[in-house]
């Protein structure tokens, strides 16, 4: 999720960059003033990063290409490069980018995100699932794309079995550290979908994960089969203006409504809420998002 996010620590070697990072922006020209060989990748790194997150777009394409060139395997930077040239998007964050972005983002997460962003998705999602769901602490539910555990913390009391899945080892492992999950996979959601036994969930929750994925016909057709009849599903996209979504400058997808209504209803499900709400917060702005919760309608309901 960096750039996007706010505060990095400034690394200390050329080896240690980019897993380590925690330092205010401010320290950058500090950090990039300095000589020698071997911090001159990190501080190529480190302009890019500056001119992106101010939106200079050529000026950041320009330091992420000559970074690239020293460190082709940062799964990172080649996909924000896809967005700074305008170039066809992929239908997804790749496996390699979600690994690389959460092997350093995950010890900081928690902090980044509730301390400095107000993120407030996970209680949202929460709250609007709980609406169908009142009084229930025997859910057998899936956190899919769990990260570090703060949504499996707010649905937790209303469950009997929680199972994450999450592609990134090291999210899961602040996850387990959590201690709340009954289970915890490592697995791409996808293909986890595509091998995991149908119909067992009461509910699916999606939070904050969905943002990395274009076309939302790769995913939540797939979970349908998931979900008992009568369960329920949540998530949360970014809302976006343009129809049906955008790969954005963050390297993140922007959804529209109509996009979303149109594959919940190819996919069978019945909407039981939507409603657009401040998610967190990006450098004093607000991120809106669409919170949606749907339901894989039972025998009973279709009547
Ligand atoms: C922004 S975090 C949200 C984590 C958590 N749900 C929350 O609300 O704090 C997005 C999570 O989705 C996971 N993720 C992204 N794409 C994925 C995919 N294709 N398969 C499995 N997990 C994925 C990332 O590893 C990351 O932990």
């Amino acid at each position: 999720m960096p750039p996007s996010r706010q505060h990095r620590r400034v690394p200390t070697s050329c080896a240690e960059y980019p897993r380590n990072c925690d330092a205010p922006i401010t320290c950058w020209p500090h950090f990039c003033a300095s000589s020698g060989p071997l911090k001159s990748i990190p501080a190529i790194h480190s302009s890019g990063i500056g001119a992106h997150i101010v939106g200079r777009r050529v000026e950041a394409r320009a330091a992420y290409e000559e970074y690239q060139r020293a460190c082709p395997q940062d799964a990172e930077v080649e996909h924000l490069l896809i967005a700074l040239r305008d170039a066809s998007p992929p239908s997804r964050a790749s496996n390699t980018c979600i690994e690389h972005i959460y092997s350093y983002f995950a010890w900081f997460y928690d902090y980044n995100m509730c301390d400095e962003l107000e993120y407030q998705a996970t209680k949202l999602l929460w709250e609007a699932l709980a609406r169908s769901l009142p009084g229930r602490k025997d859910l057998v539910a899936l956190d899919a794309g769990c990260g570090t555990g703060l949504f499996g913390l707010a649905i937790k009391p209303a469950t009997q079995c929680l199972v994450g899945v999450d592609l990134s080892e090291a999210m899961i492992d602040q996850a387990r550290q959590r201690g709340i999950y009954d289970s915890l996979k490592k697995a791409e959601l996808t293909e986890w979908f595509s091998r995991d036994p149908a119909r067992q969930y009461d509910v699916i929750g999606l939070c904050d994960t969905l943002i990395y994925f274009g076309d939302l016909g790769q995913v939540l057709p797939a979970a349908f089969k998931h979900l008992k009849p009568g369960g329920i599903l949540g998530f949360t996209v970014e809302k976006g203006e343009v129809s049906p979504f955008v790969f954005t400058d963050s390297g993140r997808f922007t959804h529209h409504q109509n996009h979303l209504l149109a594959v919940v209803d190819a996919a069978g499900y019945r909407v039981v809420t939507q409603a657009e709400d401040v998610l967190r917060f990006e450098y004093g702005e607000a991120v809106i998002g669409w919170l949606t919760v749907v339901e894989r309608p039972s025998a009973k309901s279709l009547v």
